[in-house]
């Protein structure tokens, strides 16, 4: 495999085209955003932690049945992923009342959900990601019905999974951020999965090991990402 052209660069990450036209290489940024890019900052060795960290988690996800785009780790912070057509929705699992869905009802951070809580974001930077019902994704053809019925059950596997892996690392994973998209006849998991894109809390103290630490400046942030690779990788 040889690594080619850039073909686009994202706010984490950098997809390079490979002499291979249905493989891409995903290679893992410092650069950290918030808000949609209103705050702007780098996280030291960021891009090492995070494709070292979703690299464990695609691996446990094929293994429990979950199709993703992750064919390989090829180092650091470099992937070999399956290239795919992304669906231009965010789906976001909740497992406790925190972020955006706690601030914009006025309630308090923490309590946790009577069930996983799937929502769908309509990726739009310059919309701030607008929360979209599952009907909207489909009528307005972001994806199609069938399409949106399978991302909401893989995204509540992945929930079963993942949760019960964090926890028994000391871990509540709160919620998270995942992609999906188009790939032949499939639609496979994409994108990565790491402290950017989840809200982690240590069990007990309930310290906060992710990117809420950078867009709330509570620092010690490379430290909370270095705490939950470690935690994974054991
Ligand atoms: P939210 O509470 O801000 O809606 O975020 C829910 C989860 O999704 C949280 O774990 C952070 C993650 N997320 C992203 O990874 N990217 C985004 O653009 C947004 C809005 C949230
Ligand atoms: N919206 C994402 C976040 O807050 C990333 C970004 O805004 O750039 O995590």
């Amino acid at each position: 495999m040889e690594k080619r052209e850039q073909l686009y660069e994202g706010k984490a990450k950098i997809l390079y085209a490979t002499d291979d036209p249905d493989l891409l290489v995903q290679y893992f940024k410092d650069d950290a955003t918030a808000f949609n890019r209103k705050k702007t900052g780098t996280i030291e060795n960021k891009g090492e932690f995070n494709c070292r960290i979703s690299t464990v988690i695609f691996r446990l996800l094929e293994r429990e049945g979950v199709r993703t785009h992750w064919v390989k780790t090829l180092n650091d912070r470099e992937m070999l992923v399956k290239r795919l057509t992304i669906l231009p929705v965010e789906v976001v699992v909740r497992n406790r009342l925190a972020g955006s869905l706690a601030k914009r009802l006025g309630l308090e951070e923490g309590r946790e959900l009577s069930r996983p809580l799937v929502e769908f974001y309509y990726k739009c930077d310059e919309l701030d990601d607008p929360l979209m019902t599952d009907d909207q994704v489909d009528v307005l053809g972001f994806a199609t019905g069938a399409e949106v019925a399978h991302m909401r059950t893989v995204a509540l596997k992945v929930d079963e999974v993942l949760s019960r892996f964090f926890l028994e690392r000391g871990i509540i994973l709160v919620d998270y951020k995942i992609e999906f998209g188009r790939h032949k006849d499939e639609v496979l998991l994409g994108d990565e999965i790491s402290p950017d894109s989840c809200r982690l809390w240590e069990v007990g103290t309930l310290r906060k090991l992710d990117k809420d630490r950078f867009r709330r400046d509570m620092g010690s942030v490379e430290e909370a990402y270095a705490e939950v690779l470690s935690r994974v990788e054991t």
